[in-house]
């Protein structure tokens, strides 16, 4: 499975894909405008964080195809091998179509469901991005959503991943992977819940303490 990060805090990609078994970082508009680091500064020095060996997403902002398109290669004189984020709108997939033909690698976005998501599949988008936790919120299932469009995929667009985002929890997250999807992006709060459960860190401190008060040092 491939794991990403959707932030754009340099500082914290580098110290995290240190630890993490991460594939690279997901980035959307407003999470790049959060950060204040113009985009073109930005993407190089994520790209740097993840030492140059992660994939990283960016999105374009235009609403019609050919604006889409332009913001794509923009985008790609910044990062070379940047995976383009394109809403799934009908001018989006016009877009992922031009640029599937291209040869530059899309991710379908702001996918709230699995017919949606296919449609981009069927376009050539190489990821799907169903916003698990934003259909939630919706009053809608986001996991069923997710379910849905990988076998979706599975059956009708084997070439396409789903890449699941929008996540509040850890929970969500592992629901996600459960029903089959491949590539999860959390932001950094979820990816940091998943290890820093404080049961964990008590365990750690009680065989220190119960090996100090056997050998008076806490090494091997
Ligand atoms: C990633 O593709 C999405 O832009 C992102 O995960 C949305 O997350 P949010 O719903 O927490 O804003």
């Amino acid at each position: 499975m491939e794991l990403y990060l959707d932030t754009s805090d340099i500082a914290a990609v580098k110290k995290l894909a240190r630890v993490f078994p991460l594939a690279g970082v997901t980035t959307n508009p407003s999470i790049v405008a959060s950060g204040a680091v113009p985009i073109e500064k930005l993407l190089p020095a994520l790209h740097e964080a993840l030492d140059g060996r992660g994939r990283l997403f960016a999105q374009v902002l235009a609403n019609d195809a050919a604006g889409m398109v332009a913001e794509a290669h923009k985008l790609r004189e910044m990062v070379a091998d940047l995976v383009v984020k394109v809403p799934v709108t009908a001018e989006g997939l016009a877009a992922i179509k031009r640029l599937k033909a291209e040869g530059i690698p899309t991710l379908g976005t702001a996918v709230y469901g699995a017919a949606q998501g296919l449609l981009a599949a069927l376009a050539g988008a190489e990821y799907i991005a169903p916003y698990v936790n934003r259909v939630d919120a919706q009053g809608g299932d986001g996991i069923q959503t997710v379910t849905d469009l990988q076998r979706l995929l599975t059956l009708h667009a084997p070439q396409s991943k789903v890449l699941a985002a929008s996540f509040k929890t850890p929970r969500q997250a592992l629901d996600c992977l459960l029903a089959g999807c491949g590539s999860i992006t959390l932001p950094l709060d979820v990816a940091q819940q998943m290890i820093a459960a404080p049961a964990v860190s008590a365990a750690v401190e009680k065989f220190e303490q119960d090996w100090l008060a056997a050998f008076g040092r806490v090494t091997l």
